[in-house]
């Protein structure tokens, strides 16, 4: 049976258009003016806004860390990332000491096999090096795994050092694969960690200022140094300063190939959330932490300008009863995440598109085709084309919501945006030209999501 969605506005990262879709089988086969056949199934999508389906290229599901494992697993995060209009996730498979790289490969395709409600795909982290590991990046670059993290900080678990994230800028580089660094400085960290406990400062708070913006801007520094040395691409994860990006920036317009993504968190959240009642400030306790307020003002026009490509959630989700509150009385043992997935989309509708700091195509590329396309994604998603799979979302840009952990279909008992209000409201959820989320409603299969393998990175 063929689908075919009439009359909506269709938006691209280009432009935007007045059209009909029609989908067979899990492909996008026309787009223009149809008269529907019988037997067609037809969605009518006047009014509507027709997107590609949404990207989220960071997110931890089912992931071990700070002695606890994230409250959401494959089958609750991608629901809720259908729910929120994503369609497509890469999460990171992270490897383990002593370990090879396909070990966390295959471990991390364990966890999500069967258990998805829309595709998706890995980066791999890389968090012990010898010759083997290196060694392995090539072949993982062939099988559909182009990207690689690293941590510069978190010492003692995931960091590596300065000759290890050389060593994998230029294997991977080499491979056509791109190095994805959580850049701060995590020996800074450790210092001032150890200072402020020293002094008896163990709340949320403290948090933030163990990571002040300068140990982010020196690792972003650093970073850059190294992917310049090597020759290779590089891309900065969650990035959350005014600072941070002037480094991209200045990088960037001294031709090299660098690219960052934020966050919502670093958007629409600032450090005054640490200070909430009780022991609430540890909702937000994630690695960059929250900033001043202020340097929203800075990512919003670096994304306007092309110098951020990339919007991704970070979603890391942690309870605060029974997983935050291992840290009630030590800020450095709150387990560092917060939820996203869910609502990433609609928070940079409303607050991009309806609040005139980006254009709708803007919008577009920042969740779903950069993503698509600095990820090896692009064309088969992260568009709205002949051919390309029927990943889409018929969205209502006048609907209300506030979002709110009550119904919410992430795994976590709270939301960090409790009470925010915005318009812009995903109604029909496809993939691949099945319908997983209709009305408010999940509508889906779990086990419908399948890995994608990606292509090796193009510069963009
Ligand atoms: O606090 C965060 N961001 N937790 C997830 C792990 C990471 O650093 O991305
Ligand atoms: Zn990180
Ligand atoms: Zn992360």
């Amino acid at each position: 049976m063929r689908t075919v969605i009439k009359d909506g506005t269709l938006v691209t990262a280009s432009g935007s258009s007045r059209a009909d879709i029609i989908i067979e089988e899990e492909k996008i086969t026309a787009i223009g003016r149809f008269a529907p056949g019988s037997g067609d199934r037809i969605i009518e999508a006047s009014g509507k806004l027709v997107l590609p389906g949404a990207i989220d290229v960071h997110t931890h599901l089912d992931m071990p860390f700070g002695g606890t494992v994230t409250a959401d697993d494959f089958t609750t995060g991608t629901t809720a990332a259908a729910a929120g209009g994503t369609t497509c996730i890469v999460d990171y498979a992270i490897q383990a000491p002593g370990s090879t790289l396909q070990e966390a490969l295959t471990a991390w395709h364990k966890k999500a096999e069967g258990k998805c409600a829309i595709d998706y795909g890995f980066h791999v982290a890389v968090t012990d090096l010898n010759e083997k590991v290196l060694n392995e990046i090539p072949a993982l670059v062939k099988k559909g795994y182009p990207s690689f993290k690293v941590f510069m900080a978190y010492k003692g678990v995931f960091q590596i050092d300065d000759a290890t994230l050389l060593k994998v800028l230029k294997k991977a580089g080499t491979a056509g694969g791109l190095v994805l660094v959580h850049a701060e400085n995590g020996d800074v960290i450790e210092v001032l960690t150890g200072e402020l406990l020293a002094a008896g400062k163990t709340a949320p708070l403290y948090h933030a200022l163990s990571r002040p913006p300068l140990a982010e801007e020196e690792a972003v520094n650093r970073y850059i140094a190294m992917a310049e040395l090597s020759g290779s691409p590089a891309y900065i994860v969650h990035l959350s300063t005014a600072g941070a990006l002037r480094l991209v920036t200045s990088a960037r317009l001294r031709g090299l190939a660098v690219y960052a993504e934020t966050c919502p968190q670093y958007l629409f959240l600032s450090i005054d959330r640490y200070s909430e009642p009780g022991f609430g400030g540890a909702k937000y306790v994630m690695s960059p932490p929250l900033r001043e307020k202020g340097n929203e003002d800075h990512l919003w026009a670096g994304l306007r300008s092309g110098n951020l490509q990339v919007v991704a959630s970070d979603h890391c989700s942690f309870n605060l009863e029974g997983q935050k509150d291992l840290g009630r009385n030590d800020f450095t043992k709150i387990p560092n995440g917060a939820p996203g997935l869910e609502n990433r989309v609609q928070l940079m509708f409303a607050g991009g598109v309806v609040e005139g700091r980006i254009d709708i195509h803007k919008f577009v590329d920042l969740v779903s085709t950069a993503p698509a396309r600095i990820f090896g994604l692009y064309p088969q998603k992260g568009t709205l084309a002949v051919g390309s799979d029927a990943d889409l979302v018929i969205f209502n840009p006048e609907a209300e919501f506030t979002l709110s952990s009550t119904g919410q279909y992430q795994n976590v008992d709270y939301n960090p945006y409790e009470g925010l209000r915005g318009k812009g409201k995903p109604e029909l959820v496809f993939s691949r030209g099945t319908l997983i989320f209709e009305h408010g409603k999940y509508a889906g299969t779990v086990g419908h999501g399948r890995f994608v393998p990606r292509r090796p990175f193009n510069i963009i």
